[in-house]
């Protein structure tokens, strides 16, 4: 089917800009419906992209012959929103959650992914507040950016805040709407575990999960099946994957196991601890008066990918993707673990970068020989690259 693109254009002089978007989009082959801000009809005419589209454009919220709730319906069928230009005001509009235009409105009542291509003045640009609302769209609602380019700008001065080619935005609109995994089954374990000594205390570590979110997010999107299997984390389980919550280790293993048979990829990111208190108690464990230390007994927990690269020892599916959390030598650690895990894939990162923070520098190796360092990257582009590699294993690299 054709992918269905609304193109949200604001005011800013880059709206220009936006008329070769949308003729590159509808070259593409995708119906783009246009919408406006009042802003935005200053610097270019709803004529023009109204000719481009192929569809009338809209700007108004209220007195709409065509609907009396069009902020809902317009982005009821759209696959992708698109913003291009997005204005300093638009981006604190949709971060303080206000529909006060049609456009705003629009995109609250938006339930996909949106693009946005920020363009403006460079003070504007590196101004906090735009940097904190920038940063509450994309971790409260995912949003991404096509960050702007340095360069002369409109207003005379020169830096930071050039809207981005529209070629680079059509690439960028292109990979979300990528389904290129339709039809697959993806499990993803991500988070920590949890291991109980008694009902208030445990033993755990400080994974953030955002890596198998990221991972299962942006396998959903791209068309898979997913299920994601994760410890105890703070954030939202991904549009689309089903979430299966896990506890402990052997909780963890237990999940996993009984689901990985139907599975085509499975991606374990789980930080699982390595060891589990050997006798937790039922009830709070309390200090005796002249206790000094206490010893609380560990044993080994399973090794859950290690257990899956037997257990599908020889087999092309499912395919095995295995994380290295190392100190030093990442790549070398990665590689060993091909071997000893019998995984297919292992994305070996250092952990200063994998967690809690948003961006990882990884190197992935896999059975075929691959050894490529990744740089510094997002976790949801290093998401987005490592699907892309179990795409390719499974012949699906050219389907977009
Ligand atoms: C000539 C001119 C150029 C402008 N360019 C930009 C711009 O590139 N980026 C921006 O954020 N605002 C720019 N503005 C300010 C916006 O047009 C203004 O904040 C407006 O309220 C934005 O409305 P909108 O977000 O509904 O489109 C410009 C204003 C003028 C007069």
């Amino acid at each position: 089917m054709q992918p269905f693109v609304l193109l949200g254009v604001t005011g800013g002089i880059a709206a220009y800009k936006s008329a070769e978007l949308c003729r590159l989009f509808v070259k593409e082959g995708y119906a783009v419906q246009v919408v406006m801000s009042r802003a935005a009809t200053r610097f270019i005419t709803p004529l023009t992209l109204e000719t481009l589209s192929g569809r009338p454009v809209h700007v108004r919220m209220f007195g709409s012959p065509r609907s009396r709730v069009e902020h809902v319906e317009l982005g009821a069928q759209a696959n992708l929103l698109v913003v291009a230009p997005a204005t300093a005001d638009y981006l604190a509009r949709c971060a303080a959650g206000r529909a006060n235009d049609l456009i705003a409105a629009v995109t609250l009542a938006f339930k996909g992914k949106v693009l946005a291509a920020p363009a403006m003045n460079t003070n504007m640009w590196e101004n906090p507040v735009t940097r904190r609302n920038m940063d509450a769209l994309s971790s409260l609602l995912g949003w991404q950016f096509v960050q702007p380019g340095s360069g002369e700008l409109a207003c005379g001065s020169t830096g930071p805040g050039r809207m981005a080619e529209p070629g680079e935005i059509l690439v960028a609109a292109k990979q979300l709407l990528r389904r290129d995994l339709e039809g697959l089954k993806i499990l993803v374990s991500a988070g920590p575990t949890v291991e109980d000594i008694d009902p208030v205390r445990f033993i755990s570590n400080r994974s953030s999960g955002r890596m198998g979110y990221a991972i299962a997010e942006a396998a959903s999107r791209r068309g898979a099946d997913v299920t994601l299997v994760s410890g105890p984390v703070s954030l939202p389980c991904p549009q689309g994957a089903r979430l299966v919550p896990a506890r402990s280790a052997l909780d963890m293993e237990r999940a996993v196991g009984e689901r990985a048979g139907s599975c085509d990829v499975i991606v374990m990111t789980a930080a699982v601890a390595d060891f589990r208190p050997a006798e937790p108690s039922d009830h709070k464990l309390k200090k005796g008066k002249a206790e000094e230390e206490r010893v609380v007994r560990l044993v080994r927990n399973p090794d859950i990918l290690a257990g899956l690269g037997k257990r599908f020892a020889g087999a092309r599916r499912p395919v095995l993707v295995g994380f290295a959390l190392e100190t030093e030598d990442v790549e070398a650690a990665a590689v060993s673990k091909l071997k000893t895990k019998g995984a297919h894939v292992i994305v070996g990162n250092l952990a200063r970068d994998a967690f809690g923070g948003d961006r990882n520098e990884a190197v992935i190796v896999d059975d075929a020989g691959l050894r490529e360092s990744t740089g510094p990257v997002t976790k949801s582009a290093l998401a987005e690259l490592i699907l892309s590699l179990v795409a390719a294993r499974l012949g699906r690299a050219a389907r977009e």
